[in-house]
């Protein structure tokens, strides 16, 4: 196995959390390591909305909720089991100490006349919230809290960005449950790095 730096491997997500808020300077903290990460043509085409208010919380869960329960209605998903699944997901939401909301903008960004190009500009811009969200991370793992990515805001963005009362060009893609860990939350095992298989060399 070849060596990885002990601060990649420390980073876990954890789910679950002590019930105690977290300090909004380290918060900001988290929020600047994204905001350090490598973004296309020296841009910054994302928002970050810290999200610890209970108010506020309940507003973004039930908001994305609602659109998740329509969702699964569509797919014909049994109603017993869409309650389930979105009462799961509010109490996942409301029980975090903390949520940062990592929304793309068009900040900066090139734009072009057809189609493709502006989808590959769109792309890039994607993939540096995932870099700027790994940062968050990162920085969460090396402060002592634990962290956990939730997909959910990519599903939704339009709702997720009017529960919050956010600018129509702040589009929600990815949300960071942030917290003191909970003591007692084994991360799940990681499986090891199928090298052979991810890599190839030419
Ligand atoms: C884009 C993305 C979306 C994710 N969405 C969820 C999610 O909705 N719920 C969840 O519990 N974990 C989610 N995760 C966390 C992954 O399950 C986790 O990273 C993976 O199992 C590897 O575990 P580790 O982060 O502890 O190494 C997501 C991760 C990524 C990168």
């Amino acid at each position: 196995m070849t060596d990885v730096p002990a601060f990649v491997e420390a980073r876990r997500s954890i789910r679950s959390f002590r019930d105690a808020p977290v300090d909004r300077r380290l918060l900001d903290g988290v929020v600047t390591a994204a905001c350090l990460a490598p973004a296309p043509h020296h841009s910054r085409p994302w928002r970050f909305v810290i999200v610890d208010t209970p108010a506020a919380k309940v507003r973004l869960a039930a908001g994305m909720g609602t659109r998740w329960r329509s969702d699964l209605t569509g797919d014909e998903v049994p109603s017993s089991r869409i309650e389930e699944l979105v009462a799961a997901s509010h109490a996942t939401l409301t029980g975090a100490p903390a949520l940062v909301l990592g929304c793309l903008t068009g900040d900066g960004l090139d734009r072009y006349p057809d189609v493709a190009r502006q989808r590959a500009e769109w792309g890039m811009a994607l993939l540096s919230l995932g870099a700027a969200v790994e940062n968050l991370m990162l920085a969460a793992a090396d402060a002592g809290l634990a962290s956990c990515w939730v997909a959910a805001p990519i599903f939704c963005p339009d709702a997720a960005r009017d529960a919050l009362g956010l600018p129509d060009e702040w589009l929600p893609h990815a949300l960071v449950l942030v917290g003191e860990p909970d003591p007692t939350y084994a991360a799940r095992p990681r499986p090891s790095v199928p090298l052979e298989h991810l890599r190839a060399w030419r």
